[in-house]
């Protein structure tokens, strides 16, 4: 069996404006802001790490410093908890942290769109495969989509875009696949559309923000003009390097919360406090209830 080079690192687009969730992101990034008590930046960290990823590359922007400072020591802060014999508190803090000098940070400088923010970590990346985590969709799933799709690259290698269905209303908002012959574990790709217009997409198997990508891409983006909403786009380079290299759709079976948006922001707080035993037992009648009794003023 082919042994493919393996995806050791992983890139984290985090220069976005957060736009969508003003007044909250004017001074916190939204990555910082929390599902239950880990930011939304730890939970698609953790996702990438329980992948096996080794190096983890954040292309960050202006007025995201603390995006660094979460992933680094805060040392006042570790002498105060030791004085205190605080040790559930300083295991949350150590199985948070990446190890040193297994983290690398970028600037995008401008915001061009999410295919020049990933061309930025090209010098980081060098020439290997890597895995690339979109960090407003934050997943919930027994095995983690990463984990799932470095297991698929082990067999088919190529390039690995995950997919799922979305309600066709809702395609032009995202990038859709065009899904060919099944192998074993994923599908061949056969097209891909980057935010179609309203009732033009081809299916409604949408990207979900979980890639493998293989480093050629590199030099595609850094001829990629701009595409839908006047912006480089990944979806527009990946179709060209579709053309010289294989390309699989992985189907993500578990949930996926787009944290870019209120609607999805709140339904992953109630899903991931619900996946905690003990805080759904004693939240899961409260919320009912609140469900019930609440009116829209
Ligand atoms: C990006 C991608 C798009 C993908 C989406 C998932 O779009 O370009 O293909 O479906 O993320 O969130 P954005 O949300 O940055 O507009």
């Amino acid at each position: 069996m082919t042994e493919f080079k393996r995806v050791r690192k992983a890139v984290f687009p985090v220069a976005g404006l957060g736009t969508r969730f003003l007044p909250a992101t004017k001074a916190v990034p939204k990555e910082m802001l929390t599902v239950v008590d880990q930011p939304v930046i730890q939970h698609v960290f953790d996702e990438a790490r329980a992948a096996g990823i080794e190096h983890f590359v954040f292309v960050t922007g202006r007025n995201k410093a603390v995006i660094e400072d979460h992933f680094d020591l805060q040392v006042e802060l570790q002498h105060t908890l030791v004085e205190r014999g605080k040790t559930e508190a300083l295991k949350a803090l150590a199985d948070a942290m990446p190890e040193a000098g297994r983290t690398s940070f970028t600037r995008q400088q401008e915001p061009l769109g999410l295919g020049h923010a990933v061309w930025c970590a090209r010098d980081i990346i060098g020439d290997e495969p890597f895995a690339l985590l979109l960090p407003d969709m934050v997943m919930q799933a027994e095995t983690g989509c990463m984990s799932a799709m470095v297991e698929l690259y082990g067999r088919t290698g190529g390039n690995i875009i995950s997919t799922e269905e979305v309600p066709w209303e809702e395609t032009h908002k995202y990038g859709v696949v065009v899904k060919g012959a099944d192998v074993e574990g994923g599908f061949r790709l056969e097209g891909m559309v980057e935010k179609p217009p309203r009732g033009t997409a081809p299916s409604n198997l949408y990207i979900n923000g979980r890639y493998i990508l293989q480093p050629e891409i590199f030099d595609i983006l850094s001829k990629q003009t701009p595409g839908a909403g006047g912006e480089i786009q990944l979806t527009d380079a990946m179709l060209t390097l579709a053309g010289t290299q294989p390309f699989y759709g992985y189907t993500f079976t578990g949930r996926t919360f787009d944290c870019g948006s209120r609607e999805g922001f709140i339904k992953a707080n109630v899903a991931y406090a619900m996946w905690d035993r003990e805080m759904a037992e004693n939240l899961r009648p409260e919320l009912e209830a609140l469900l019930r009794d609440i009116k829209p003023i």
